[in-house]
């Protein structure tokens, strides 16, 4: 059992939970995901991200992750690139079965259902790790409540880095808990450097129509369509002006609207 006492080399600093990783699993040398226990009193919404660090230094480097795994699951998954040099993950991408992590208690977030207006049509925009948030979204049966159909865009380099967000969309519709409700859930995958089946990215295939012709739904209208946005700033900023041209409006938890942006914060 995870203890916030555990004995680590530096003494866990105050306010923050010790939790042991169960599983890790590497995908690319740029890629991983990581599960750990969840902490009994940890509670979250499916699409918020906790601050994130290691027991290895008196002033742990914290970095904000985006919880992968639903708000219902009994343990807690993250999906993470791996930074050469980069302060927490030149690190976190060592760890094994058994080691520390160290999660601040408080989750926060503006990817949540709560955020949005009710809509027909629920698109997640995400690129590279972004991807993350609509990993725990995708698993909650809330979603599929909300929304009659979810539609997942994910754009990477290269097809390896597609292999995470593949494999959970195919198993989402195995899912015991949310399996039956899933059937309005579709993942637009493409790459932009390595040949695949559908390449480009999202903002050019929806500045063409592409995206909307291979999916053969509707172009995006503030009548019935929702959207939540996670990648890099530049992604961020270029999806959510294409979403306004459609007449969408960015919302938050304390004003919802039609669209909610959030950043892949590890760089
Ligand atoms: P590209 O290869 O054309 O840069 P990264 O690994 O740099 O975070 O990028 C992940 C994916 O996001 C890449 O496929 C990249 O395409 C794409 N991307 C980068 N910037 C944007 C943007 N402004 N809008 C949409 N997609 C982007």
């Amino acid at each position: 059992m995870a203890l916030d006492s555990k004995e680590t080399k530096f003494p866990i600093p105050a306010g923050v939970f010790a939790q042991t990783v169960t599983e890790v699993q590497h995908y690319t040398d740029r890629l991983f995901r990581f599960r750990m226990t969840r902490p009994a009193s940890f509670r979250f919404r499916s699409g918020e991200f906790v601050m994130i660090g290691l027991p290895n230094a008196e002033k742990p480097v914290f970095r904000a992750y985006s919880v992968a795994s639903p708000s219902w699951d009994e343990e807690l998954e993250f999906y993470s690139i791996k930074v050469p040099d980069g302060p927490l993950t030149e690190h976190l991408q060592k760890i094994k079965e058994g080691d520390t992590i160290l999660m601040r208690k408080k989750p926060t977030g503006t990817l949540v259902n709560d955020a949005l207006l009710p809509g027909k049509r629920l698109w997640m925009f995400s690129t590279g790790t972004g991807f993350a948030p609509f990993a725990s979204l995708i698993r909650d049966p809330e979603t599929y409540e909300k929304f009659e159909e979810v539609i997942v865009t994910h754009t990477c380099r290269e097809v390896a880095e597609l292999t995470y967000s593949k494999n959970l969309v195919a198993s989402v519709k195995d899912d015991p808990l949310c399996g039956e409700f899933a059937h309005g859930l579709s993942l637009y995958a493409t790459t932009t450097r390595e040949d695949y089946p559908f390449m480009g990215r999202t903002t050019d295939l929806m500045t063409n129509g592409k995206l909307f012709e291979d999916l053969e739904v509707p172009p995006i209208s503030p009548d019935t369509d929702r959207g939540m946005i996670c990648g890099s700033m530049n992604m961020l900023k270029d999806t959510k002006a294409l979403l306004e041209e459609f007449g969408l409006v960015e919302g938050s938890n304390s004003k919802p609207d039609t669209f909610v942006v959030e950043r892949a914060f590890v760089d």
